[in-house]
């Protein structure tokens, strides 16, 4: 494994490295029991499918500044200005210019969320009760830091552009690692965050048809998600039900917070900032703008399923959930019945819009 790192990440304003401090009891197992079979079946699977990141072609040339000239002109132009009406008409340079920058981000946050991930699911390892979740996560541990890997070479030795963490990102990251209760880190990581990186990695397949090497990553990150939060839903489906309702309160407001902050984080002030605009105007724009809207609310598309196959989708959450537009989702497959994510034909369309590409009037 050797890249070189051409555009090394920027560092983010709290410092090059951050402390969290948690306490939390480590458990051995020592019955072995292993009945679970649902969670040996899934570490079976995880071992099978292990990949290298080496196995992928990176003598791909990645030119996405060409490629979206190419894809784009007056048509995506036009389409970017009608769609998204943002405060002011973009002309041809800027609109590559936030595209490439917004997918830049967007990237980026996986790469931190990744980490995240690493992070969480060594401590899942620690703190799991059963000796089978242990096995299953420290077999996740590795897919994370393969994910890590991928998209650092993509974002370093191809992209040429990057972000540091978003702050929003690195508030919910930092609670579900210092959390001491062991099923916080699965409903923070293994739900909340995977659950919409799982949906993010499924649009960006669809706005990069035209980019091989990001169409390979993103397809093998998605099938070892796929399974991680299938991991999520299995080891927390017979924890809620027996809970107090003081225990339940602290999962709804967690699930809450993490979701306001999980919407705040997709506002792109970074991207604003870097393109020289009015930080606050946009972010307005980006609150309210319909498409920016939906947009994010299609994020939350596999978490809402989830939650209400763990018994989480109280009323105090399907209320919160009504307000931002998200309770529509409830009904959609969860991830046990359904691993990846199909965005609805309508956004595919409006993406190809967007990217300047003609569509047939049936749909995509
Ligand atoms: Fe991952
Ligand atoms: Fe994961």
């Amino acid at each position: 494994m050797k890249y070189e790192q051409r555009n090394p990440l920027p560092i983010p304003a709290s410092g090059p490295s951050e402390s969290v401090s948690s306490t939390m009891d480590t458990i051995f197992d020592w019955r072995y029991a292993l009945e679970q079979e649902n969670l040996l079946g899934l570490y079976e699977k995880g071992k099978l499918a292990t990949w290298n990141a080496s196995d992928l072609d990176w003598s791909i040339d990645v030119d996405l500044e060409k490629m979206m000239r190419q894809r784009s002109g007056a048509a995506a132009r036009e389409a970017f200005n009608q769609l998204l009406q943002p405060p002011r008409p973009l002309d041809d340079r800027e609109t590559v210019e936030v595209n490439l920058n917004m997918n830049a981000w967007m990237l980026s946050q996986f790469l931190h969320g990744e980490q995240g991930a690493l992070l969480a699911t060594a401590k899942i390892v620690q703190a799991a009760p059963l000796e089978e979740a242990k096995w299953y996560a420290a077999n996740q541990v590795a897919d994370e830091a393969r994910h890590v890997e991928v998209y650092h070479r993509y974002l370093t030795e191809k992209l040429g552009r990057s972000f540091e963490v978003n702050p929003h990102l690195q508030t919910l990251l930092d609670q579900i690692i210092e959390d001491s209760r062991w099923d916080m880190t699965y409903l923070g990581m293994q739900i909340m965050v995977e659950g919409l990186a799982l949906a993010a990695f499924g649009l960006m397949k669809v706005q990069m048809p035209d980019e091989p090497l990001i169409q390979d990553i993103t397809s093998r990150i998605m099938a070892d998600e796929a399974r991680h939060v299938a991991f999520g839903v299995l080891s927390l489906q017979d924890l809620y039900r027996d809970m107090t309702e003081a225990e339940l309160r602290e999962r709804e407001d967690f699930i809450i917070e993490a979701t306001h902050l999980m919407r705040d984080r997709l506002l792109m002030e970074q991207v604003y900032e870097r393109m020289g605009f009015d930080v606050k105007v946009w972010v307005t724009w980006a609150t309210n703008t319909p498409f920016m809207k939906g947009f994010r609310q299609m994020l939350f598309s596999k978490i809402v399923p989830n939650l209400k196959r763990l018994g989480l989708l109280t009323p105090r959450v399907r209320e919160a959930y009504e307000k931002i537009g998200i309770l529509q989702f409830e009904n959609l497959k969860d991830s046990t019945q359904d691993a990846e994510p199909t965005p609805p034909a309508e956004l595919v369309q409006l993406l190809a819009k967007l990217q300047g590409a003609e569509q047939p009037a049936s749909g995509a």
